[in-house]
Parts: structure tokens; sequence; C-alpha cells
């Protein structure tokens, strides 16, 4: 292996990385072009210098896409043999979905229709975080204990201030994964299909916390080894069931789920863990995400790492610059995928390019 080197200013990246508009003098490692992982950290050594926060990978990459950057040319070639029957699967929901939105303070889609004479143009105004979504790297900052003057977006490059400022910087917008152009290799693991197929009853509408111990079981019962099912670049899909309990909740309940007043918003997702966080990590996955509304279990913000509150959102988004898919439908690529016995697929994301965007409807796409 080959040793950190410490306190240098980030000047090698990899060989695909955008510079850093301002080098920073943060702990950074020898990258070895030909080869991007012959020095990548363990889980355990994270963060590479005491001073940086815990599990904390500052300086693995020292550029502005993140995890994005295990999305080699060679990971997309790879991938091409994914596509065997030319079948395709939209993994958005319609953009109005959920309706209402599932926090009430958040705004549904607007969708006005604007009339010309002989033609009509349409406007659209939305939130972000209500549909089918991909979470920028804008979107959440990491903190090293609860106070707000310890919080630091990915790679320390910018401010609150950054991204309310008119005309401000677009660091970390959303615009760079549009400009990077997703694709790659995807794997479904289909907890809520494990689940139905045990008989074991569950509700997506409750802080259940999945580990990573059934996931590994998932794999198993899907027919794959979970040690050797995970390529770096892979994105991650993990099936909850929320979208199928959703839909098939009458307009009523649907109406009423943000306004539960006994639950606190609780919902369905991966348990935020140190277990978690090891088992992401060692997979070098390019994405993560899944049918549900915050990837991890909400409410968020519950679990300790160094005896101290964190969530899933600060270490991926803020912490390892890991983007998160959100709401994703996925009903039918998993029907499709028992049926064909084959859980892996080829999927394309375009996001929106906004500039200085926090982030996008992902237009998500699965062929096989
Ligand atoms: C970089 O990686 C390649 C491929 O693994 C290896 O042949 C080469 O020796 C490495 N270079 C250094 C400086 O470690
Ligand atoms: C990888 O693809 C990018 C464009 O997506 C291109 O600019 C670059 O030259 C490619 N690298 C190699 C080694 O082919
Ligand atoms: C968090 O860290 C900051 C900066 O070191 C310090 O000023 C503050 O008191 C700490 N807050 C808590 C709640 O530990
Ligand atoms: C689940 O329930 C069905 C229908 O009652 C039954 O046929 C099946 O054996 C059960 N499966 C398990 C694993 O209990
Ligand atoms: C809801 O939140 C309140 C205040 O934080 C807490 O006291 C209560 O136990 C929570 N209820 C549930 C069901 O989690």
């Amino acid at each position: 292996m080959i040793p950190f080197v410490a306190l240098v200013l980030v000047t090698t990246a990899f060989t695909e990385a955008r510079p850093i508009p301002h080098p920073l003098t943060i702990v950074s490692r020898l990258v070895n072009d030909s080869d991007i992982y012959a020095n990548w950290p363990t889980y355990d050594q994270l963060p590479l210098h005491p001073s940086f926060p815990p599990r904390r990978p500052h300086g693995v990459s020292g550029d502005e896409l993140g995890a994005l950057n295990h999305i080699r040319n060679a990971t997309i070639l790879g991938a091409k043999s994914e596509i065997q029957l030319g079948k395709t699967f939209n993994l958005n929901l319609q953009l109005s979905m959920p309706d209402p939105p599932l926090i009430p303070n958040r705004r549904p889609l607007i969708h006005a229709i604007q009339p010309f004479a002989g033609y009509q143009d349409d406007v659209i105004t939305l939130n972000t975080q209500i549909s089918t979504q991909f979470d920028g790297l804008r979107h959440f900052p990491y903190s090293t204990n609860l106070s707000q003057s310890t919080y630091q977006f990915y790679n320390d490059l910018i401010t609150f201030d950054d991204i309310m400022a008119p005309g401000g910087s677009a660091t970390l917008g959303i615009q760079n994964t549009a400009e990077k152009g997703i694709a790659g290799r995807g794997i479904l693991l289909d907890w809520a299909g494990w689940m139905e197929s045990k008989n074991a009853s569950f509700d997506v509408f409750s802080a259940i916390g999945i580990p990573t111990s059934d996931l590994d079981a998932v794999a198993t019962w899907q027919g794959l080894d979970p040690t050797s099912l995970f390529k770096p670049g892979d994105f991650l899909v993990v099936r909850t069931g929320f979208t199928k309990q959703y839909t098939a909740l009458s307009p009523h309940a649907q109406a009423i789920l943000p306004y539960r007043e006994d639950a606190n918003a609780s919902f369905i997702g991966l348990e935020a863990s140190d277990a978690t966080l090891r088992w992401i990590w060692d997979k070098k996955l390019s994405l993560v995400g899944g049918d549900h509304p915050a990837f991890e279990t909400l409410p968020i913000g519950n679990f300790l790492i160094d005896g101290v509150q964190r969530s899933l959102h600060q270490v991926f988004i803020g912490g390892w610059g890991l983007n998160i898919v959100e709401y994703l439908n996925l009903e039918q690529l998993a029907a499709s995928c028992h049926e064909l016995k084959r859980y892996s697929f080829f999927f394309t994301i375009q996001n929106l390019n906004v500039v200085g965007g926090i982030a996008s409807p992902p237009n998500a796409l699965a062929i096989m």
C-alpha cells in the first residue's frame, strides 16, 4: 500500500476529475491514475487525518464529483453487456407524485398551460424534493457536532451563503452531474419481495431500519453471492415496497398521510449505523437509491458516530460526495428482474442542467 501523504494541496486527483476552484489544504492521498483503487482507504482508515470529522474521506477525491468518480469509461463499457433484451424501464414517478407531498411545507408541483393563438407552451414549477429525485451535493452538509458552525459541504468547497448569494458560485451544483452524463450498471435488491416471500408483514409508513444483513440475505434469496455481487461504480437500488404500498392507499389516506400525528413522519429506510456505512464504503458504489423517501429511515439524525448524532445523508452527501436517488419507481423493473432471474441492468440518469441546482428529477432509465 502506498502511504498517505499528510497535509498537501490536492492537486493530484482522478484523471477525469475537475479541478477544485480553490485548492484546499486538506489531507490527500497518492493517486495512481492507472489503478485508482491502488491505495484506496478502507473504512477503518477514515478519516485520513485525525483533525477531520469521523468517517469523512476528505481528500480521497479532490474534486466536485465525489462518488461519481467511481464511474470510469470502462465502467460504462463493462455495463453494456447488461443490455440483452432491449427492454426499457422508466424509473421515475409522475412528477406530481406523491400528492400531496409527504412533507407538508414542500409545495406541490405547479403545471400551467400557456396558450397562444395556434399553439401552447407549458410552465412547470417544482420542488425537486417531492417526486423521484437525485440529491446533489448542495443538499446536505456534514457537521462535526450538532453546532451549525461546524457544517461543511463536500470537500469544504462552499458555505450556505455561497448557495444563497445571487449570481454566486455554482460549485457543487447539480450541473456537474448533468455534464458528467451518468450511466453504468444497476443492481436491484428487492427487500420487499424477500419479505413477502417469507409472508412477513411490514409497514413502509413506520421507522423500519433495514440492516445490511437483510440486504445480504436478499441477495442470497435472489440467487446472488453477496460477497462478490458489486463492482466499483455500481448503482445500488433497494426496493422497500414503498411505491406499492403508497399507490394502494385510497385518495383520502394519501391526503392525510403527511399529517399523521402519531408517527412523526416515520418512513422505512436503510438503518443508519456504522455497519451500513462500512458496507456501502467497501463497495465503492457510484450511487445509492431506492423507492422510498430518504434512502435511510425517517426521521433522520438518530444514530451516533463517536457519540455525535448523525444521518446517512450527512455522511453520504456532505462527507463522501455520494448522491442519493429517492422515490424511484421500481415496480415494473422488479417484476421483470424476478421473471428473468436477473437483477442487474444498464441504467442512465440525466439530471436537469440547472447551474447551482441542489437536486433534480433524475430521468432515470433502466435497460435490460
Ligand atoms: C500503478 O498501478 C499499476 C497497475 O496496478 C502498477 O503497475 C503500477 O506499479 C502502479 N504505480 C505505482 C507508482 O504504484
Ligand atoms: C472517457 O470518456 C470521456 C468522455 O466521456 C473522454 O473525454 C475521455 O477521453 C475518455 N477517456 C478515455 C481514456 O478514453
Ligand atoms: C462544536 O464545535 C464547535 C467548533 O469546534 C464548537 O465551537 C462548539 O462548541 C461545538 N458544539 C457542541 C455542541 O459540541
Ligand atoms: C406464505 O403464505 C402462503 C399462502 O398462505 C403459503 O402458501 C406459503 O407456504 C407461505 N410461505 C411461507 C414461507 O410461510
Ligand atoms: C413524536 O415526537 C415527539 C416530540 O419529539 C416525541 O415526544 C414522540 O415520542 C414522538 N412520537 C413517536 C410516535 O415517535
